[in-house]
């Protein structure tokens, strides 16, 4: 049976690092009540000049050069992103003009922080129907660039970066094992960007009332997570036919360390086994799988042969989950 094999990973995060300390200094805030209350320390900000498209090139070369390939062999790519470079083209569209890329298809996927397993889901079904062979699949965001620098429930939470993986098909017994993916529109206004959109088109009255930017429940939004990334990591791990036991590493979305808790304790997944990064990334949306995939990788938490659990909820509300054997 033809299966979707991951051949290589890449994340890059911008230079600029900003501290709860930094944002003490701008926001009425403490690095008491960011810690305890989200567990994030750190996050990297994106250059003034810095689009999203260009941290996913960063990621994307990286992931290229880890699967030994040329960038000519990729025959599409899908990014994962709600902070694109313009409402179209889409951000996938000016990765494939910036790295020199002959034409492809090219598309982005709105999924917010489920982005990247969403774009996986969708190679995998591509390589499964013949319709690409190589895909680089990447999640980028400049949530920088979208939050209000002023209102200190949203502006701590987030950071900048990409992450990216290169797939294709494989006839041995690895690669993407089971997926879901769900959605519920019913909930979007718990967490969305009001304006910008043909619902409400930019006017200088949009721009003064801050309506570009992230809007949030986050009570709301806390508890759906938890739900939703707890049902996502365990359907996959059902549809596979394997048990939390056979888990050798849990990817879950960073988005706030109370939310990873509340998840694994929940679907009784080792602490031991679950990646933690947002101490030092914050909540990169789309990026932030991608880029921990990298990270465990490097750190040699993944090897070949390991089960990998991912699962992810965001805006929209949409959530995902995944199990790779690599
Ligand atoms: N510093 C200090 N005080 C703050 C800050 C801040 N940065 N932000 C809010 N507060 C205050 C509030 O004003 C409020 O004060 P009040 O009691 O005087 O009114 C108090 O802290 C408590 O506010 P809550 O919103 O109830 O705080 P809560 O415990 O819910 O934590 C948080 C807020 C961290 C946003 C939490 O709800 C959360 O993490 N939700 C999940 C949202 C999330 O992660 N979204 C990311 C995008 S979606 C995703 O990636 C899954």
């Amino acid at each position: 049976m033809k299966r979707t094999k991951i051949i290589g990973t890449g994340s890059y995060l911008p230079d600029r690092i900003m501290t709860n300390q930094d944002w003490e200094k701008r926001v009425d805030t403490s690095d008491e009540w960011i810690t305890t209350r989200t567990g994030i320390k750190e996050r990297h900000i994106s250059a003034p000049d810095e689009a999203t498209s260009d941290m996913v090139v960063q990621a994307a070369q990286r992931a290229i050069e880890n699967a030994g390939i040329q960038k000519s062999d990729i025959d599409m790519i899908i990014v994962g992103t709600i902070s694109p470079d313009t409402p179209y083209p889409s951000t996938a569209n000016w990765v494939q003009k910036k790295m020199g890329i002959q034409p492809i298809p090219s598309f982005d996927v709105s999924a917010a922080c489920s982005g990247f397993i969403y774009g996986l889901i969708t190679a995998d079904s591509m390589i499964k129907t013949g319709m690409a062979k190589k895909i680089l699949v990447a999640g980028g965001e400049c949530m920088t660039k979208v939050m209000d620098w002023e209102d200190r429930a949203t502006c701590v939470l987030f950071g900048d970066g990409a992450g990216a993986a290169v797939v294709e098909a494989t006839e041995e017994e690895r690669g993407i094992l089971s997926s879901m993916w769900g959605a519920d529109g019913n909930l979007g206004k718990l967490l969305y960007q009001p304006a910008g959109g043909s619902a409400m088109p930019a006017t200088l009255e949009t721009v003064e009332k801050k309506l570009h930017t992230v809007h949030m429940e986050g009570n709301q939004v806390f508890k759906h997570a938890v739900l939703r990334m707890q049902e996502a990591a365990q359907t996959a791990l059902q549809k596979a036919g394997l048990s939390v036991e056979d888990v050798d590493l849990y990817i879950p979305h960073q988005a706030n360390i109370r939310i990873i808790e509340a998840t694994i304790n929940r679907a009784k997944i080792p602490l031991e086994k679950t990646f933690i990064n947002i101490d030092k990334i914050g909540n990169m949306s789309s990026a932030t799988i991608p880029v921990a995939m990298d990270q465990a990788v490097q750190q040699g938490r993944l090897k070949e042969g390991d089960h990998l659990l991912l699962s992810a909820f965001g805006a929209g509300f949409t959530w995902g989950g995944m199990v790779i054997r690599m």
